[in-house]
C-alpha cells in the first residue's frame, strides 16, 4: 500500500506537470490571438496601400475598411464565394466603391483585383492585388509595363465603347504584353464585367447590409 510519502513523490511532479500544460496552454492561445490581431492589420494595412493608390485618401473622410459589403455575382466577378466591396464616402455621400473582383481566366490561375468604380460607373483605377502570373511574362503590369494598369483610369462601359473592351489582338483597344496576351485578355474582361456589375447594382452598394 503507497505511503503518505509515497503519494507526495507523484502527486508533486503530476502537479508540476499540469501547471506547466496549463501555463504553455494560455502561453500559446495569447500567441495565436496576438499573431491573428497582427495578420489581421497587416492585411488592412495591405489593402489601405492598394486602396490610397486608387482613390486619394483626402476624397474621403469614412473608413472603407470599416464600411464593407459583400456580393456574389459568380459571372461577373468571377467569384463561386461573396467579393469584399469597400465603399468610401465624403459627409456621407458616395465618393467610390472599390470591389475586389477575380479575373479566372489568367494564365497561371485566377488574379485578384481591386476595382475602384466612381458614382456613374466611371473607372478611378485597377490593381492586381494577388496573382500567379508568370515572372517576365503575365506579371508585365508591375515592372515592364508599370503603367499598363493606368489605361483603365477614366474608362468606363461607354469609353471605350462595349466591344473594344478587350486586347488589340481580338479587336480592342487594350495593349497586350510582349508574348503574353492571356493575362491582359483575362484582367479586360475581368474590369469590363466587374464594370457591368455596379452598372447593375450601384444604389444598393452603396446601402447599409448586403446587397441580395
Ligand atoms: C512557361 C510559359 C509561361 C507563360 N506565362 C504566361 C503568362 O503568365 N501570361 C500570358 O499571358 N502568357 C504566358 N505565356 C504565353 C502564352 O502561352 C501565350 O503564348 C501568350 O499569352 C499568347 O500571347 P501572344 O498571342 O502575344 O503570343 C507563357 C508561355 C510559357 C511557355
Amino acid at each position: 500500500m503507497a505511503t503518505l510519502a509515497d503519494k507526495r513523490k507523484i502527486a508533486i511532479p503530476a502537479a508540476t506537470l499540469a501547471i506547466l500544460a496549463a501555463v504553455l496552454t494560455v502561453g500559446l492561445v495569447i500567441l495565436a490571438n496576438v499573431t491573428r490581431d497582427r495578420i489581421a492589420r497587416n492585411q488592412q494595412a495591405w489593402i489601405k496601400q492598394h486602396l490610397d493608390a486608387l482613390v486619394p485618401p483626402q476624397s474621403y473622410d469614412n473608413d472603407p475598411l470599416a464600411d464593407t459589403t459583400q456580393v456574389l455575382s459568380p459571372d461577373l466577378l468571377g467569384s463561386t464565394t461573396p467579393v469584399v466591396v469597400y465603399r468610401l464616402r465624403k459627409e456621407g455621400l458616395p465618393v467610390a466603391v472599390a470591389i475586389r473582383s477575380i479575373a479566372p481566366d489568367g494564365y497561371r490561375g485566377p488574379l485578384e483585383l481591386l476595382v475602384a468604380i466612381a458614382p456613374g460607373g466611371q473607372l478611378l483605377g485597377v490593381q492586381v492585388i494577388r496573382h500567379n502570373e508568370t515572372p517576365g511574362l503575365g506579371d508585365a503590369f508591375e515592372n515592364r509595363d508599370a503603367d499598363w494598369l493606368g489605361r483603365f483610369r477614366g474608362s468606363s462601359l461607354t469609353n471605350p465603347p462595349q466591344q473594344r473592351w478587350t486586347v488589340r489582338r481580338d479587336g480592342g483597344d487594350f495593349d497586350a504584353f510582349t508574348g503574353a496576351t492571356i493575362t491582359p485578355r483575362a484582367i479586360v474582361k475581368a474590369v469590363r464585367r466587374t464594370l457591368e456589375f455596379y452598372q447593375g447594382n450601384e444604389d444598393r452598394l452603396y446601402q447599409d447590409g448586403t446587397p441580395p
